[in-house]
């Protein structure tokens, strides 16, 4: 059973998904946390770094694995996630660099890089909390629609929607890779707890079709209905289709 906590506005959601993860640190410094990037967790990110600038959290023993990376951009590319979450996060706060984990988007060799990924994974323990944000075609990292659902990290095909949607950050469409490493269905699921953030009216259908609608791999989010403890944290926009 999905869990909903509503909020107002994406400010509330940002405060409310902090609070969630902020608890999960306090109980177990040492946590495992699985995080995202996209607009959407942005300002959970800021409430987090206001708050460990307070000295309310303490994030020196966390370690902390991204879902996903472009194939081709390297750390100091502008729109890599590696350097999204250096500006966004880690630089912010004092998470042990050595305990930070995101794919490497110019690996050698991408099978190994994805089974390297998920093998670490495990030796971490496996991800006590794993945040997420929804694709609006139910992306979640960026495990796009398809027929089956993707068990294990791998290389995605992007999508012609999700690079679109993505080329608000780079300068063209031409400018955003094809292809991404994804961690998989399968480690995603694993996660002990797991929190899907979304905003906005433009996320109100698709996210009430992966909460409500039949569990179908062409709406990779609808798997998430299958989890033992997950948490929807939405604003009243994106949960306006809803009804509660
Ligand atoms: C990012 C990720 C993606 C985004 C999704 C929504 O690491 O995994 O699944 O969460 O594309 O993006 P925004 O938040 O920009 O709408």
């Amino acid at each position: 059973m999905m869990k909903i906590i509503k909020a107002k506005d994406y400010k509330d959601m940002s405060r409310k998904a902090a609070n969630i993860l902020s608890a999960q640190v306090i109980l177990k410094p040492d946590s495992v946390l699985g995080l995202a990037t996209g607009s959407t967790p942005i300002g959970m990110y800021k409430q987090l770094i206001d708050w460990y600038r307070k000295g309310d959290i303490d994030f020196s023993k966390v370690s902390t694995f991204n879902l996903d990376e472009y194939v081709g951009l390297d750390d100091s590319h502008p729109q890599s996630y590696r350097k999204f979450m250096q500006d966004n996060f880690f630089n912010d706060v004092n998470i042990n660099s050595d305990n930070i984990y995101i794919p490497n988007g110019i690996a050698n060799n991408y099978d190994c890089e994805c089974r390297n990924y998920e093998n670490r994974i495990a030796l971490a323990g496996g991800i006590d909390l794993q945040v997420l944000g929804i694709g609006h075609n139910g992306h979640i990292g960026f495990n796009e629609p398809k027929e089956h659902f993707e068990r294990d990290t791998h290389i995605v095909c992007l999508k012609y929607e999700t690079r679109k949607a993505n080329s608000r950050f780079f300068g063209k469409l031409d400018d955003v890779p094809r292809h991404a490493i994804s961690m998989g269905m399968g480690i995603i699921m694993k996660a002990k707890r797991i929190i899907l953030l979304a905003s906005g009216e433009r996320k109100a259908e698709i996210l009430h079709k992966s909460m409500y609608g039949k569990i179908d791999p062409y709406v990779p989010a609808s798997i998430l209905q299958l989890h033992p403890d997950i948490t929807v944290v939405a604003d009243e926009n994106a949960l306006q289709s809803d009804g509660i």
